[in-house]
């Protein structure tokens, strides 16, 4: 895998840019493969993982392994891990800092070997997102805490099988518990869980281990058992598509209008946001390959509010707030999962947006146009939404700090060239 356009070229530079066309490929889900990436601790063994995306948590989530003993090789899209009978299970600080998903290992360690050091995830820049949920759900199983020096550290002499109950259906909470539990003695039930398409991934994932991981109502069953062993590998289990890669490239085509095909892009996926969409104006055909989008004229407004899946994802809405941008009408926008997710706002208002916040509410009127200006990503989503709102603004736009963009997309300017965006890494 080659990361060197992190750093080295830190910019996104866009002029404006005429309607799309063509066919992009949606690569596998970020959000997906760091989970199983953590969930091969679960099993010694030589697990291999397709379909994985070419980005930088990728390769830091390889290096959170390596340094727990695990050699990881990377080539074509494949990782190969081989994981030894014997663990380092402390996750530093220098590793975690730089990804807060490296959490996700706690889980897994507990489950498989009883204790787990992991460093303290800090803030980010959508706010504290604290770890509360995740560690009271491992105490329901019998893991006990204690935290020194920024670590937390976990033991569980036996963990036991037991109701979970979730307060909110935290993803990472749910991806730990469920981790852990696939090895504790008995039945486990988890109550509110989460449902997003990449928890599905890793039940299917682990049960391909060996686990016993089913949907019972609304709730997870897990009961848990003695040994997991690597999922049969043939040419590797493939990670589902990204449905936030796919977002971004239907933003795109929704702000500079012309006719997208996404391929591999799953509809059942993201059938709230194709709603949304459709709404606004977005022509979308669902095909056995992927989706087509089409837009012909301006964008009408909506008004978009954030929810656990099956709701629209909070990672949509810094699209969905630069397509309001130069939709007709007002949207209001409401952000109930990361309070603190509206700082790129202060950018897309130096490109010309008229935007209000309010709480955790923004108002979005739309304008004619967007102008080109050198703006700065704060984050992954929130950095891909400037760039998409770069190629339909006037003149240039410059996005800095295009290495949070690279944590979670491969080639996105590549990609947009594909499509006749004019787009270049500078
Ligand atoms: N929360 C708590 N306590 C907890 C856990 C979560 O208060 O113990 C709160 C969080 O602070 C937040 C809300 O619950 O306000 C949702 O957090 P959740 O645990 O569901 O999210 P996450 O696991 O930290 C994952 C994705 C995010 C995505 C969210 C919501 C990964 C690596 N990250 O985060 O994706 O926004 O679910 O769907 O899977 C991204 O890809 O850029 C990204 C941020």
């Amino acid at each position: 895998m080659d990361f060197a356009t992190s750093g080295e070229r830190d910019t996104f530079v866009m002029q404006h840019s005429r309607a799309l066309d063509g066919d992009v490929s949606i690569g596998g889900a970020k959000n997906s493969v760091l989970k199983l990436m953590a969930a091969c601790l679960l099993a010694e063994g030589q697990h291999v993982l397709a379909n994985v995306p070419d980005i930088s948590d990728v390769a830091l989530m390889c290096e959170l392994l390596e340094a727990m003993g695990v050699t990881v090789t990377r080539a074509d899209h494949r990782l190969v891990i081989d994981v030894p009978a014997e663990l380092n299970t402390e996750a530093p600080y220098h590793l975690v800092e730089r990804m807060r998903a490296s959490i996700v290992v706690l889980g897994p360690l507990l489950g498989r070997f009883g204790t787990a050091r992991v460093a303290l995830p800090g803030g980010d820049d959508f706010g504290p997102r604290p770890i509360d949920m995740h560690l009271q759900a491992l105490e329901s199983l019998g893991a006990t805490f204690s935290t020194a020096h920024g670590d937390i550290s976990a033991t569980a002499e036996v963990l036991r099988g037991a109701e979970v109950v979730l307060e909110y259906p935290s993803v990472g909470a749910t991806e730990n518990v469920l981790m852990a539990a696939v090895r504790a003695k008995g039945r486990t039930r988890i109550v509110n869980p989460a449902r997003e398409p990449e928890i599905g991934d890793l039940i299917e994932f682990l049960n391909q281990m060996g686990a016993r991981v089913g949907w019972s109502g609304d709730r997870l069953t897990v009961d848990g058992v003695e040994r997991l062993a690597p999922a049969p590998s043939g040419d590797g289990y493939r990670v589902i598509p990204d449905r936030i890669e796919a977002a971004t490239f239907l933003a795109a085509v929704g702000m500079c209008g012309g006719s997208v095909f996404l391929r591999h892009a799953v509809a059942g996926h993201m059938a709230m946001l194709i709603r949304k969409l459709t709404e606004m104006g977005m022509h979308i055909v669902v095909e056995e390959a992927g989706l087509r989008a089409t837009v012909t004229q301006r964008l009408a407004s909506a008004d978009i509010s954030t929810l656990p899946f099956p709701g629209l994802a909070t990672d949509y809405k810094p699209f969905l707030v630069s397509m309001l941008t130069t939709a007709s009408g007002v949207g209001i926008v409401t952000e109930n999962i990361f309070t603190g997710r509206f700082r790129y706002i202060d950018e897309l208002r130096r490109m010309g947006a008229d935007i209000r916040t309010e709480g955790h509410h923004a108002v979005v009127r739309g304008v004619e146009r967007l102008s080109g200006a050198p703006v700065r990503a704060h984050d992954i989503r929130a950095g891909a939404a400037l760039v998409v709102a770069g190629l339909a603004a006037t003149g240039e736009t410059e996005v800095a700090g295009a290495v949070h963009i690279d944590r979670g997309y491969e080639d996105l300017a590549g990609k947009l060239a594909g499509l006749g965006a004019s787009i270049t890494r500078r």
